[in-house]
C-alpha cells in the first residue's frame, strides 16, 4: 500500500454527518436543500437521446468551454483553450496541486481556515504543505499582509477560497489587488494562485475581488455544485493561462480522461442562458438575513457572513468542539462540524451549513447555545 495513503485521515465531515440520527436538524454537510434546474437537465436528456452520451475530448467539449471562458472573460484566459471541464471542482483543486508543484522542493500555502482537501490532496501527492492562519480577534478576515508575509523560499502555490468554506468571508476587491500588486512585486519565480470560486455566485457584499482579475499567475476552480444545485452532476471546471492549462488538461487527462459528457451537456445548457448560474442567488439572499437573525437571537459569537452557506460560531462555554460536535449529533439530534476540521485557528468553534429551513436552522443555533 501507498504509505502515502495509509497516513491519511478519511473526511471528518464524512464522519460526523455519518451519526445523524433520523429527524436530526442537519446543519453539517456543506450540499444545497434546493433542487437543481429541471429544464437543463431535460434539454440534455433529449440531446442525449439523439446523440448520445459519448466521450467528449479530454479538456472537455469545445463549445462549453467557450463559453465558460467567455463568461468569465480573465485577462489572459479568454479561450477554450484556457479551461479544461473537470469532475467537480475537487478534481480541478487536485490536477491544479499535482500539475503545478514538484514534490521534491515545492511548497503548497493553504489560507486557512480552510477547506480541509487542499492540504490532504498535497499530502497524497507528497507535496509539502503549511497554513497561514487568518485571526480570530479579526473575524478571520482575509489579511493580504499576513499571506504576503508568509510566503517563504519554497512556495510556489498559494490556496485561497472566495466566498470561503468554513468562514464565508470574502476577499474584498481592493485586497485583491492588493494581494495581486505584492505578490508582481517580489522578485524570483512566480508564486501561484489557485482561486476557488466555487462559491462565488453567493456573497452578500458589494465588492468582491478575484485576484484573476488582477494577477496573471492565477488558477481559477470552479465547478456547477453549489452555484446550480448540482453536486451529484460533478461538473466543474480550471481556468488557466495557455501553457500552463495543456499542462492541466494533461494530467486531468490521465487522471479521468475526461468530465462525464451528460453532466457537461447540462453546463452548456446553462452557461447558455443569461443569468442561470445566479436563479438560486436570491434564494440564499433571503435565508442570509434570516440566518444572520437568528445567529444574532442565539447569542452566539459568529464571524460576519460575506458570501457561501456557512457560520462559524464560537462554543459559549468554550472547551473542545469535537466533544462538543459529537454532544449535539448523538444527544442532541444536531449535526455541526468541529471548527479544527478546517484548522487549528478554527478550535473551539462550530461551523454550521444553513441550507435547511431558517426554522430547522434557528432551532438548531438554539441548541448549540444551551450547550
Ligand atoms: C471550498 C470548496 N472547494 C471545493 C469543493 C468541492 O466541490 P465540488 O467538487 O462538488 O465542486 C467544496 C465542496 O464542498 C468546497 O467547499
Amino acid at each position: 500500500m501507498n504509505p502515502k495513503v495509509l497516513a491519511i485521515e478519511p473526511s471528518m465531515i464524512r464522519a460526523i454527518a455519518a451519526k445523524k440520527q433520523a429527524g436530526a436538524i442537519d446543519l453539517g454537510i456543506g450540499e444545497p436543500a434546493l433542487l437543481p434546474q429541471q429544464r437543463f437537465i431535460d434539454a440534455a436528456a433529449r440531446w442525449a437521446a439523439e446523440h448520445g452520451v459519448k466521450y467528449t475530448v479530454n479538456a472537455g467539449d469545445v463549445a462549453l468551454r467557450e463559453l465558460i471562458a467567455a463568461h468569465y472573460a480573465f485577462p489572459g484566459m479568454g479561450a477554450a483553450r484556457n479551461v479544461c471541464i473537470t469532475t467537480g471542482s475537487q478534481e480541478a483543486v487536485y490536477v491544479a496541486i499535482k500539475t503545478l508543484l514538484d514534490p521534491a522542493v515545492d511548497e503548497l500555502l493553504v489560507v486557512a481556515p480552510a477547506f480541509p482537501a487542499y492540504a490532504k490532496m498535497a499530502q497524497l501527492e507528497g507535496i509539502a504543505s503549511r497554513a497561514v492562519h487568518m485571526r480570530a480577534d479579526d473575524d478571520f478576515r482575509y489579511d493580504v499582509d499576513a499571506i504576503v508575509d508568509a510566503i517563504d523560499p519554497a512556495t510556489r502555490m498559494i490556496a485561497i477560497a472566495s466566498p470561503a468554506n468554513p468562514t464565508g468571508r470574502v476577499l474584498r476587491d481592493a485586497d485583491a489587488r492588493r494581494l495581486a500588486a505584492a505578490l508582481l512585486a517580489r522578485p524570483g519565480a512566480p508564486v501561484w494562485i489557485l482561486q476557488d470560486e466555487i462559491y462565488r455566485e453567493l456573497t452578500y457584499v458589494d465588492d468582491p475581488g478575484s485576484i484573476a482579475d488582477y494577477y496573471p499567475y492565477t488558477i481559477v476552480a470552479n465547478s456547477l455544485s453549489k452555484s446550480n444545485a448540482l453536486t451529484g452532476m460533478r461538473i466543474g471546471w480550471l481556468i488557466a493561462p495557455g501553457e500552463v492549462s495543456d499542462a492541466l488538461v494533461k494530467t486531468h487527462a490521465w487522471v479521468t480522461s475526461t468530465a462525464s459528457s451528460f453532466g457537461q451537456r447540462v453546463a452548456l445548457e446553462i452557461f447558455r442562458e443569461p443569468g442561470a448560474l445566479q436563479e438560486h442567488a436570491a434564494w440564499y439572499r433571503a435565508q442570509h438575513g434570516s440566518v444572520t437573525a437568528a445567529l444574532e437571537e442565539s447569542g452566539l459569537r459568529y464571524v460576519p457572513i460575506d458570501g457561501a452557506f456557512y457560520a462559524c460560531v464560537r462554543l459559549p462555554r468554550g472547551g473542545d468542539a469535537m466533544a462538543a460536535a459529537l454532544e449535539l449529533v448523538e444527544r442532541r439530534n444536531v449535526v455541526a462540524i468541529p471548527g479544527g476540521t478546517f484548522g487549528a485557528s478554527l478550535e473551539g468553534w462550530l461551523r454550521i451549513s444553513w441550507v435547511a429551513p431558517a426554522d430547522d436552522v434557528a432551532e438548531g443555533l438554539r441548541r448549540i447555545a444551551a450547550l
